[in-house]
């Protein structure tokens, strides 16, 4: 059952919709948007605390200052509330926000409650508002200063060296710890934005900038952002720093600090050309602006889908784009994801699945064929290789999550490359052309919406298979979404696509022999990745040695690359490669480089104690999304 957003509409009025002054107010400011809700058992999150059929956020409006020395944001954030007819109180979304006061629209306090806090901290509490009729109400608040969504960096951790630097990363149930709202991806809300902060710092945000930042007078700035499409509110998103933007296309660019922008902007002076594949692909992009901002190598993702201002870490740099997969990647969220928005986190392929399918699109269409192929087979042997470490009857291996595991559990590969090979198996079954017509409705029909898997399951079956049974049965869609392992029936990768690799892989198992320095860097970085994946786990000092000597691994220039090459490394308890590993784990705090190598680390009585030495330096330096995760690997609870 749906709410119809007309009938929600109805109560929401114009003067409900706050906008700071009139040359923020963009057209469809006045006439906001306001998208459904899903009221289904599979829509359903069990992260929020907020209950919107009874009352809703409509509207964000944030008024916020960064203060870089207490490392703390506060404010004001200003709600527009859709409540049902004789709803008493709106619940939001609290993770450690210091609550001074809340009010309606008029002045008039509020009484408010907050709960009890979530037993592992993530969910946080709910934040219980006595509505007395308002429409409008008004948080004066302080978000913690170690709020999780926030990493304030010191000058050292940047690349000029001079200034601060501040972030946020809200995917999945960060935002509640900087922004107090219903934090939950099936209830979408606009929002704007008044930031002030320190000159000559600039700020960004996942909206439009609104004109010139404006001098306060008092060494401070601030900044005007609008987002008039209803967004998820994980997707509301802040960096600031010294930093400076450089145009790549009509409607791209990109931010970086200045000493990374021409290196940066050499990297992705592609973008143009991938938004329009992309849109050649599944259609317009709608949301106006397409720009980037390259962070410094703490940011504990690849990158983030943040409408408008996707965020990238700088260890995608390789000066030669072989790892632009990430941008196609997040550009193509700006249909699976931000338009059509999984419901809740147990239905985390309707957004990461759906848009590695898309990406590999992209990448086929702008850097050709082979390199797609090269990456779907990466995909698919890290999906086989995942589902036989879990047990490929894990209920962590099912695209949806099962109820009986956190939705959080759900292996990466399930998410990722099970949702592209079926995307892949979908494809190559109905027909490139229909399913192409079909993706593209999907995301046309749903745009601004959130949608669940059996959503997406029905209209596949409504519109592409009809009566065809024979179809049906070959698809085998439930065992897919719903089931574990690997179905029978997906798209295995050809087997020609890495036969070089394979051949020299096999050839060095054998007898030792190593592929000559120019085979090595005649190879696409798929291709080295493939090789360093698949050459045989055990290695002796002098075999690694040689290794490093004929394929110059310590000094790869593709962080895939030397990241694969430093794994096996410290497994093999290699001593000369410590050094760098140290160095590399003092500088990047991407999540996916550094809980693997500390992982390595811990796995023998050898690197135990250099991944106690080496965190004991570092921890501080990481996101608290790669802290938790690191944490956890080796086994120390938080606050040790
Ligand atoms: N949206 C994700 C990042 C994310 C997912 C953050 C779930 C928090 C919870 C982003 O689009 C992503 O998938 N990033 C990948 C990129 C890669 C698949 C090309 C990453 O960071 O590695
Ligand atoms: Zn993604």
């Amino acid at each position: 059952m749906r709410i119809a957003a007309a009938a929600l509409a109805l109560s929401f009025t114009a003067t409900a919709c706050t906008t700071p002054d009139a040359a923020s107010q963009s057209a469809s400011m006045t006439q906001p948007m306001v998208s459904p809700i899903l009221t289904t058992a599979q829509a359903f999150d069990d992260q929020t605390y907020a209950q919107p059929q009874v009352a809703r956020v409509t509207h964000v409006d944030l008024d916020l200052d960064l203060d870089f020395e207490g490392q703390q944001v506060g404010g004001k954030a200003t709600l527009d509330v859709l409540a049902a007819p004789g709803a008493k109180e709106i619940v939001l979304d609290s993770n450690g926000l210091q609550i001074a006061s809340v009010t309606d629209g008029a002045g008039r306090r509020l009484s408010y409650s907050v709960g009890a806090m979530s037993d592992d901290g993530g969910k946080g509490a709910p934040l219980t508002i006595q509505l007395d009729g308002a429409e409008l109400i008004v948080i004066d608040y302080r978000a913690a200063p170690n709020a999780a969504a926030l990493q304030w960096l010191m000058p050292e951790q940047t690349a000029g060296g001079e200034y601060p630097y501040l972030f946020s990363q809200g995917q999945a149930i960060l935002n509640r710890t900087w922004i107090p709202t219903q934090d939950s991806p099936g209830i979408r809300q606009t929002w704007e934005a008044r930031i002030t902060a320190p000159k000559p710092l600039d700020v960004v945000m996942s909206g439009v900038r609104q004109g010139e930042p404006e001098d306060l007078g008092n060494g401070r700035r601030a900044f005007r952002f609008v987002m008039d499409k209803p967004v998820p509110p994980y997707l509301i998103a802040i960096a600031a720093g010294d930093i400076d933007f450089r145009a790549i296309g009509p409607r791209s660019g990109v931010w970086a600090e200045p000493v990374m922008l021409d290196r940066a902007w050499r990297e992705v002076n592609d973008t143009e050309q991938l938004i329009e594949a992309a849109e050649e692909l599944y259609g317009d992009y709608r949301w106006g602006r397409y720009d980037m901002i390259v962070l410094p190598p703490a940011f504990p993702y690849g990158g983030m889908e943040n409408p408008v201002m996707t965020f990238l870490t700088p260890t995608f740099i390789a000066g030669d784009k072989s790892n632009n997969g990430l941008i196609a990647h997040e550009l193509a969220h700006s249909w699976s994801g931000n338009l059509a928005t999984y419901s809740s986190w147990r239905d985390g392929w309707l957004n990461e699945g759906v848009t590695s399918y898309f990406e590999n699109r992209i990448t086929e269409q702008v850097y050709g064929e082979q390199r797609a192929e090269q990456e779907y087979a990466l995909s698919y042997a890290s999906l086989v290789e995942g589902i036989e470490e879990a047990g490929a009857d894990s209920p962590t291996t099912a695209m949806r999550s099962p109820d009986s595991i956190s939705p959080f559990e759900t292996e990466g590969v399930a998410i990722y490359d099970k949702g592209t090979v079926f995307l892949r198996t979908v494809e190559n079954m109905v027909g490139r052309d229909r399913f192409d017509a079909w993706l593209t409705q999907w995301f046309d029909n749903h745009a601004f919406e959130p949608v669940t898997s059996e959503m997406f399951l029905a209209d596949l079956r409504e519109k592409l298979i009809g009566n065809d049974a024979q179809l049906e049965a070959r698809l085998m869609l439930d065992e897919w979404v719903y089931g574990t392992g690997l179905p029978s029936n997906a798209l295995k990768p050809d087997p020609q696509t890495f036969a070089a690799v394979d051949n020299a892989v096999a050839a060095y198992a054998a007898d030792g022999t190593l592929p000559t320095a120019n085979t090595w860097t005649g190879w696409t970085a798929a291709e080295q990745r493939r090789f360093l994946e698949r050459m045989p786990e055990e290695r002796t000092d002098e075999q690694l040695a040689a290794l490093d000597a004929r394929l110059g691994l310590s000094e790869a220039g593709n962080n895939e690359v030397l990241f694969l090459w430093l794994e096996a490394a410290l497994r093999n308890q290699y001593d000369p490669a410590v050094p760098q590993a140290e160095r590399f784990l003092s500088q990047v705090g991407r999540n996916k480089f550094v809980s693997p190598l500390f992982t390595a680390l811990s796995e023998s009585d050898w690197g135990k104690p250099i991944a106690r030495r080496i965190y004991a330096e570092t921890r501080d330096s990481y996101h608290s999304y790669t802290r938790g995760r690191v944490d956890a690997t080796l086994g120390m609870t938080a606050g040790e």
